[in-house]
């Protein structure tokens, strides 16, 4: 018993009962100056933060990944060096459900890795496919509202997912994915991951290069069938998040290889598609996979709700010798996850020790605000310029991020948007289902299409259904008209 510690108030008062109020007289009524009464029931209205709007419901970890080989030619960042040991942060999640959603909802996979390097936290806010539905950023609203309820019933509708997407040429290659195996992994241990869009890396001669990140599983890429994945959803809703943990517990640690594709600078200027367009893959033919070192989780989270629900990852979380591309998705997104963290952490939200980078340095003239904990180096003058030299804070370096810029070199800006050769919508997503699924795959694929067309109710959206998949195939078009006519 000696062992107990007494319970306190937050400010450290020991109390005097957890199981009675304070009330006037044994059996009188409650008195407001209970103040430990009052104190845990306004915590308690006040434990829920908004819940993530796409991906809500996720798991992760946090592990360490070891550079093994030797990229130096294409990226100074420190992260990436060789032999250098950087801690780092996952968190995997689904897209669509809310945040109490069954994990074996069929879905892609967010894949959100964060390495805390000595030049600040680098974010790579990726998924467990390569592509995406969109190719626009001001289209990410409307697409994440079709897979998400109806406003008037509350339900998730196929009517609704399946209008938007055939109404969106674009999504094809990744509804292909989505609608095979990768749509139903068998946990979140057994998925690739893929930064999707493209980024870049420039290397210590300022030279530039166009790179896109894949995470390759050790564990292998496996999947689970419809049935077993429905006979889940209903007895464990969170399988992945209990399947990550348990095996960490276990000392079964997860690892993935860190690959990279590197297209020289130049090539994006005339390469046959639009290499910045993130509804399509690079060939390995073309570029292939450079392994870079291999990333392991080893260690569960102590406190869920404190480092995986408050960790705030952003795809503008880059370091120097990375940078973005002018993928038009990925600068909506820059803005886009900043924003939201403000909105459902707070304004210092990288003042959390989740958030806060582990091996840098914050020096800055940004202060106060809604709880603010932290202090940095310009504490004293809160402006810039002052005539208080070293003693008066930090000073900007006017060459930080210059070398990364694309921006003003206006072939290149001009050359990203314009149609190339191969831009077409349903090219790629033709070439997965007929050269990358197996027979075993494509069989599930018919079946698992054949389920979506008799779940869509409005004819017209069920006609474009079958010319949507006419347009990746021709024959898979039929193959499901036949399936349906059945
Ligand atoms: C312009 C398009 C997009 C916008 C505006 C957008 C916006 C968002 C927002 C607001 C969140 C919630 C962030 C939070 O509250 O913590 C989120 C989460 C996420 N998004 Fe996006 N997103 C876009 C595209 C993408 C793409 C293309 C990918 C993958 C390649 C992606 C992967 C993720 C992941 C993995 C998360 C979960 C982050 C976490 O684990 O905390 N998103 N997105």
């Amino acid at each position: 018993m000696s062992d107990i510690k007494p319970t306190t108030t937050q400010t450290g008062t020991p109390v005097a009962s957890d199981e009675f109020s304070l009330t006037v007289g044994t059996d009188g009524p409650t008195v407001l100056h209970d103040r430990y009464l009052v104190e845990k029931l306004a915590s308690f209205n006040r434990e829920r933060v908004p819940e993530r709007n796409p991906h809500a419901k996720g798991g992760g970890a946090f592990g360490e990944f070891v550079v093994t080989e030797d990229v130096s030619k294409y990226t100074r960042a420190a992260v990436f060096q060789p032999g250098a040991k950087s801690e780092t942060l996952i968190r995997f999640s689904s897209v669509a459900g809310e945040q109490g959603s069954p994990d074996t909802w069929r879905d892609v996979r967010g894949f959100s890795l964060r390495f805390y390097t000595t030049e600040g936290n680098l974010d790579i806010v990726g998924n467990n496919t390569p592509t995406f539905f969109i190719r626009d950023g001001i289209k990410f609203p409307d697409f994440i509202h079709s897979q998400k309820r109806l406003g008037d019933s509350g339900l998730r509708d196929a009517d609704m997912q399946w209008d938007f997407w055939t109404l969106s040429p674009e999504s094809a290659h990744q509804v292909t994915y989505l609608m095979g195996d990768r749509g139903l992994s068998k946990s979140w241990r057994h998925l690739n991951g893929y930064g999707s869009h493209t980024y870049q890396w420039i290397n210590a001669e300022g030279e530039r290069f166009w790179v896109k990140y894949h995470f390759i599983s050790q564990q292998g890429v496996e999947h689970m069938s419809a049935d077993e994945a429905e006979k889940i959803a209903g007895s464990d809703a969170d399988f992945y998040r209990r399947d990550l943990f348990d095996a960490i517990a276990r000392e079964e640690y997860p690892s993935w290889d860190v690959h990279v594709q590197i297209m020289p600078y130049e090539d994006a200027k005339t390469y046959r598609f639009n290499p910045f367009d993130l509804t399509k893959t690079w060939p390995k033919a073309d570029y292939p996979r450079i392994k870079v070192g291999t990333f392991t989780l080893n260690r569960n989270p102590e406190n869920f709700f404190a480092q995986i629900e408050q960790a705030a990852f952003s795809p503008g979380n880059q370091v120097p010798g990375t940078g973005i591309s002018p993928d038009k998705m990925l600068m909506a997104r820059v803005f886009s996850y900043a924003d939201a963290h403000r909105y459902r952490i707070g304004t210092n939200f990288n003042e959390l020790p989740v958030n806060q980078p582990h091996a840098a340095e914050v020096n800055n003239y940004m202060h106060e605000g809604n709880m603010r904990y932290h202090f940095n180096s310009a504490q004293h003058r809160t402006y810039t310029p002052n005539s208080y030299g070293a003693a008066g804070g930090p000073v900007a370096d006017p060459l930080a991020g210059v070398e990364g810029s694309w921006e003003s070199d206006g072939e290149l800006v001009r050359s990203a948007y314009a149609l190339r050769s191969e831009d077409d919508d349903f090219g790629q997503a033709g070439t997965l289902y007929r050269d990358v699924f197996s027979a075993e795959s494509k069989a599930t694929f018919h079946d698992v299409l054949n389920g979506q067309a008799h779940a869509i109710t409005v004819p017209e959206i069920r006609e474009r259904f079958f010319q949507y998949w006419t347009n990746v195939d021709a024959e898979l078009g039929q193959i499901l008209r036949d399936r349906f006519a059945a």
